[in-house]
């Protein structure tokens, strides 16, 4: 890695450690999601705040500030960093007893908090913790179909939809299975990452967001657009779960086919990189009106870094340089510092068709400092 590269995370890592700092103890108490206008995170057990059944607790992002203190944890060594962190896992701890309203996204939910703690602290109730949830997500796989099973009953028939999102909350199972030495976890894992690999990747590269299977048989009956622009279009965080996916599952198999997966998807994306760094919602999307991603920018270029990581030496600069054009686009572009805003990344999209447009969330700046940490090869690999 060359010294820019170093001294510009050196100095980004500095920023970041200045701005949790406060942010951490301001908000020790939530389970965030977003900032309001007055630029504080919001809560997501705030009993003010009428979520959706499987929106409060449950919700699918409630790991990632846990996983930002873990990853400050590391970072600085603070113990203030575990305490705030346990906060959060704890909280989630309690949505094991609400089985209805738990899903798909129980990776990204307990492989930051409870898999992160135990891995670091040796904490028994974490491992617990984690081992349920691992059980849990296991307990979603369709044998008929080799398909672990995106959302509950929605108004929707989604009993064969899988999303590529799927890809991330494998490294759950890949831990319950390296930790049991029971290969069961890890054998639905592979299965279902199989299943992905066959039907999501399109021949440019691009990977559709969602497919539908037939539940009994696993054939294929349609893929859907589900957050990007429509179907056929290519959803840039879906891009970048399936790089990092792919990676994910690479990197816990050594199956080569992933490694080469990661790949297509990885130049894919660098090839709709365009010179400002700024990542759209979807790389198909109309150019106007000009709709932004940083969370989506800051996974891409989190998958671009593993796969710079596990690629022959001579290969490995390009990898990194498209990551480091969208890592500089953030914190030149998109990056707020100031005590005016408890989120670093602005510029956030839920979904291209909803209009949670140009916010914040907590899971951007999750991998923006993993992203850091990755470069500075500081810390575990949390996945
Ligand atoms: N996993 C849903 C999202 O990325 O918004």
């Amino acid at each position: 890695m060359t010294e820019n590269i170093k001294e510009w995370a050196d100095i980004v890592l500095e920023k970041i450690k200045e701005k949790m700092d406060w942010c951490s103890e301001k908000n020790r108490d939530k389970l965030p999601y977003t900032t309001g206008p007055d630029g504080t995170y919001d809560d997501r057990l705030d009993p003010n705040i009428h979520w959706q059944p499987d929106n409060g607790p449950n919700w699918w992002t409630n790991g990632f500030w846990g996983g930002i203190m873990w990853l400050l944890y590391q970072v600085t060594g603070e113990e203030k960093y575990k305490d705030i962190a346990r906060v959060s896992e704890y909280r989630l701890e309690k949505t094991m007893e609400d089985f209805y309203g738990l899903h798909h996204d129980v990776g990204f939910m307990f492989q930051p908090t409870a898999v992160a703690d135990y891995r670091l602290t040796g904490n028994d109730r974490s491992r617990k913790t984690a081992l349920h949830a691992a059980t849990l997500l296991a307990g979603r796989f369709n044998p008929g179909g080799n398909f672990i099973r995106a959302w509950n009953d929605l108004e929707t028939d989604t009993r064969g939809w899988v999303i590529i999102d799927s890809m991330m909350n494998l490294s759950l199972l890949y831990w319950a299975s390296e930790e049991t030495k029971d290969p069961r976890f890890r054998n639905i894992a592979v299965l279902h990452a199989d299943k992905v690999l066959e039907n999501f990747i399109r021949p440019d590269g691009s990977v559709n967001h969602i497919v539908e299977f037939d539940p009994e048989t696993g054939e294929v009956v349609k893929s859907h657009g589900g957050q990007g622009y429509g179907e056929g279009s290519s959803w840039t965080r879906g891009q970048g779960w399936a790089v990092y996916g792919f990676m994910i599952s690479y990197i816990h198999t050594g199956k080569e086919a992933y490694l080469d997966a990661a790949k297509r998807v990885a130049h894919y994306c660098m090839a709709n990189l365009d010179e400002t760094g700024i990542i759209p919602i979807d790389f198909r999307q109309p150019e106007e009106p000009a709709e932004e991603d940083s969370c989506g920018a800051c996974v891409i270029a989190c998958g671009l870094l593993e796969v710079a990581d596990h690629v022959p030496e001579a290969e490995q600069a390009m990898y990194r340089r498209a990551a480091m054009k969208i890592l500089r686009a953030i914190e030149e572009k998109r990056s707020d510092w100031s005590r005016g805003c408890d989120a670093i990344v602005q510029g956030c999209s839920g979904s291209y068709h909803n209009t949670d447009h140009g916010i914040t969330m907590t899971y951007a700046d999750y991998y923006f400092i993993e992203a850091c940490c990755k470069l500075e090869k500081t810390g575990i690999f949390m996945w």
